[in-house]
């Protein structure tokens, strides 16, 4: 599929590709973290650029222990650290302010980070941040939104 993916894709454009890092079942037969190391290295081999590590949570009783703050990271971590490939990680999850995301990047936590659930809160989260961390020159919005956002 990524490789289907990557053939139609202009070569300088990323392919992503989001994975659900574990179920969460350690007491059954499902889906591991080994295993997404395993596939993070398939997927580098058919062209992915990026893999945007995230985790099950469609069974009522799987849970990670947190759903705190950057609760995806270690996930986004261990791929990272275990994977043979040079493939980019990146991290979502519990990522809700502008700091947070600024210090996962600058500590080399993960290649990206990805924000979900916030930009339901503050639809200008992407500006917000750039406000926030002094970066408005580097933002780019539509002509449309630019008297909103600056
Ligand atoms: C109730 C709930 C169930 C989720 N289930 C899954 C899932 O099955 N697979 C997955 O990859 N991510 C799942 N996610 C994670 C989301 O796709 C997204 O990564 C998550 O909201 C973290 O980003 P955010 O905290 O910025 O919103 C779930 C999140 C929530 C809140």
């Amino acid at each position: 599929m990524t490789r289907a993916v990557r053939e139609v894709w202009p070569d300088g454009q990323p392919v992503f590709v989001r994975i659900s890092a574990t179920d969460w079942l350690s007491d059954r037969d499902s889906w591991t973290v080994a295993q997404s190391v395993r596939l993070a290295d398939r997927l580098a081999e058919d062209g992915a650029d990026l893999i945007d590590v995230s985790s099950g949570g469609i069974v009522p009783e799987s849970a990670p222990e947190t759903t705190g703050p950057n609760y995806q990271l270690p996930l986004a971590e261990r791929i990272g650290e275990e994977t043979d490939s040079e493939i980019a990680v990146g991290t979502v999850g519990g990522i809700t302010t502008p700091q947070q995301a600024d210090a996962v990047i600058r500590n080399d936590r993960a290649a990206l980070a990805i924000v979900g659930r916030e930009f339901l809160r503050d639809p200008y989260f992407g500006h917000t941040a750039a406000r926030e961390l002094d970066a408005t020159d580097r933002a780019r919005a539509p002509v449309q939104y630019r008297e909103w956002v600056h």
